[in-house]
């Protein structure tokens, strides 16, 4: 495949969102990672810091670059030339949602949708549960990349 987008909000992104990355480029030329640019939703890192914070976990995975999105992820697509969208399934929970969005973008684009099962090591993980347990003061360093945990350490010590 030449061209596949990990679309996400990644605030912050996880082992478990790595993990898709890294199968994602094992099948692919290139991998964007496509955080999307949401108006309605502050969240706790900020779109750049998010950017950059992916740009430092990924490091190892060459074949990964990343940037922003606004708007549809379909017209990303066809403006990029990506092939397909790559995303992770965690459990039976996920499936719902993802299979109701890859039926609308591929009536919309189309635009097809690849899953791929979550290493079951990182099935629990969410952004949401990694937010509440660093910001209670728990251990989220088998849950993210180094430089996420420096992050949110830094984040909530404010
Ligand atoms: O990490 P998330 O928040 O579960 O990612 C959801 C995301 C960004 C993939 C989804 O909300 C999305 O694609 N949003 C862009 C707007 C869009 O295209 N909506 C129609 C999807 S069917």
């Amino acid at each position: 495949m030449q061209k596949v987008v990990c679309p996400g909000s990644f605030d912050p992104v996880t082992n478990g969102h790595i993990d898709v990355f890294k199968r994602a480029s094992d099948i692919s030329n290139e991998v964007v990672v496509a955080v999307l640019v949401n108006h309605s939703k502050a969240g706790l890192f900020t779109i750049e810091e998010r950017v950059e914070l992916i740009r430092e976990s990924c490091k190892h995975l060459p074949k990964v670059t990343v940037e922003t999105f606004d708007g549809l992820l379909v017209d990303f697509c066809r403006d990029r030339g990506v092939t397909a969208i790559v995303k992770g399934l965690r459990a039976v929970s996920d499936f719902d949602y993802e299979l109701q969005m890859s039926q609308m973008n591929y009536q919309l684009g189309p635009v097809e949708t690849l899953f791929v099962a979550t290493n079951p090591l990182y099935s629990f993980l969410s952004s949401s549960l990694v937010r509440e347990v660093a910001r209670h003061g728990g251990d989220i360093s088998t849950s993210v990349p180094k430089p996420v945990a420096q992050a949110l350490k830094a984040k909530y010590q404010k």
